[in-house]
């Protein structure tokens, strides 16, 4: 069965800081969507693919808006949806006051369940179609996850927090049982449907060396897993790390010997990153995930986009909620440009957007299979409404040039602007 959409139609096929603008992306003004068994039959002009569908085929057309494949969150926590907005703290007594508390509450799974649901919507009303997410260490916590994602046929990734030191009794595992509830997990439910795990060492204090090595140890067994933490997020937080582990070179290093880097390992934060770190993540293949509303909220710091490029880190953008402030990645790329702002460095909109696509799909190891609408992919997309404010419809009407309207977009929009999601080509 055939579906087709018409429309405004933009995705990218290469990083624009790589390849030269016009060739890093494919932009329909009158495009068509032809999608067939949820993947991407073909992409064009309406004026060439109309013609070469079968006689009685529906034509769904969105006027007014942009197609683009999905937004991919690189990073965020469902377990912290009900304490986002929580005053006053930098990372470390956020994490004490709020977040643990907050966190216990995931030993019951009826709750996380009903926590989940919350969260995946609020993720699809934000055009967020895949997201690599963190549980809590309840082992319930992710089944209840993946069971709800999996009824709405998502693409998601998420895993179990190992954490056997330095946070409440209440939510310590050890390197043993970390271990075993996670292969647990795994084999139940590692590439079922559209799911995928993530070993998920909380951040370098709140393990052991024991139980990153087990988790290095994870990764060796399932080698097509994904590796989840915090890296070099707060100084404070970098200088309890070299006092934990002082025979490790650096924050990155303590992951390193373990053996915690490679193509499926995603960092979030890197706001405090030395160069010899940067090549380290690059020559493994790591991703790091750009938080920008969480680092602006903890205070953490303004990350350093220049320094990620110059090394060919691969990025994606996360909006780590609970510490970040918004499930929307449009509005995370309003706070990215200024981050970059006060940087001294331009942000441009083509850039913006391949990060929220192509860009998390490539730190995801997922580039074959979403982040754009080449033929093939996952039919997960958004519509994105220009004229979802009386603001914007106004600010829209003055632009002339795909680069200003982008811009607009991602300055003002956020969940209004979505006006549809689909997953697998069906509109959610
Ligand atoms: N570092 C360790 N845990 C967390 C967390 O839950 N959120 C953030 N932003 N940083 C962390
Ligand atoms: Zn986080």
């Amino acid at each position: 069965m055939l579906k087709v959409y018409r429309g405004e139609i933009l995705h990218f096929l290469a990083d624009p800081a790589k390849v030269a603008l016009e060739q890093s992306y494919q932009h329909f003004a009158d495009g068509l969507l032809v999608i067939e068994d949820g993947k991407v039959k073909q992409l064009g002009e309406a004026s060439n693919l109309l013609a070469t569908l079968p006689g009685g085929v529906e034509v769904t057309h969105y006027q007014n808006g942009l197609i683009m494949p999905g937004f991919i969150d690189t990073h965020i926590h469902y377990p912290q949806t009900e304490m986002i907005a929580s005053y006053g703290e930098q990372l470390l007594e956020w994490l004490e006051n709020y977040t643990f508390p907050a966190e216990r509450r995931f030993e019951d799974e009826a709750y996380a369940k009903d926590v989940a649901e919350f969260f995946l919507d609020q993720l699809l009303d934000a055009g967020t179609t895949t997201a690599l997410v963190f549980g809590t260490v309840h082992k319930q916590s992710v089944d209840a996850f993946f069971t709800v994602a999996q009824q709405k046929k998502l693409r998601m990734i998420c895993g179990k927090v190992l954490m056997d030191r330095n946070c409440p009794d209440f939510l310590t595992d050890t390197a043993e049982t970390g271990f075993n509830d996670s292969k647990a997990l795994i084999e139940k439910w590692h590439n079922t449907d559209r799911l995928q795990y993530a070993v998920t060492p909380r951040f370098a204090p709140t393990s052991t060396r024991e139980q990153l090595d087990k988790a290095g140890e994870l990764l060796s067994l399932y080698p097509d897993v994904y590796m989840h933490t915090h890296l070099c997020e707060n100084k404070k937080e970098i200088e309890w790390v070299q006092a934990l582990f002082p025979e490790s070179k650096g924050y990155l290093d303590v992951y390193d010997q373990s053996n915690l880097l490679g193509r499926r390992s995603v960092f979030a934060h890197g706001v405090h990153l030395h160069d010899e770190e940067c090549q380290r993540l690059s020559d493994t293949g790591s991703a790091i995930a750009f938080c920008p509303t969480s680092n602006l909220f903890l205070g953490s710091g303004l990350f350093n986009l220049k320094q990620a490029e110059e090394y060919d880190v691969n990025v994606g953008m996360g909006t780590d909620v609970g510490a970040g402030t918004s499930f929307s990645i449009l509005h995370s790329l309003n706070e990215a440009y200024k981050i970059q702002q006060l940087r001294g460095e331009k942000l441009t909109p083509f850039k913006s957007f391949y990060l929220s696509t192509l860009g998390g799909a490539v730190a995801l190891d997922l580039e074959d299979k979403i982040g754009n609408l080449a033929p093939g992919k996952e039919a997960d997309f958004i519509v994105l409404d220009y004229h979802a404010t009386p603001l914007m419809q106004r600010r829209m009407k003055q632009c002339k040039t795909l680069h200003e309207k982008l811009f607009v977009l991602s300055m003002l929009g956020d969940e209004r602007s979505v006006c549809a999601t689909h997953i697998l080509g069906e509109r959610v």
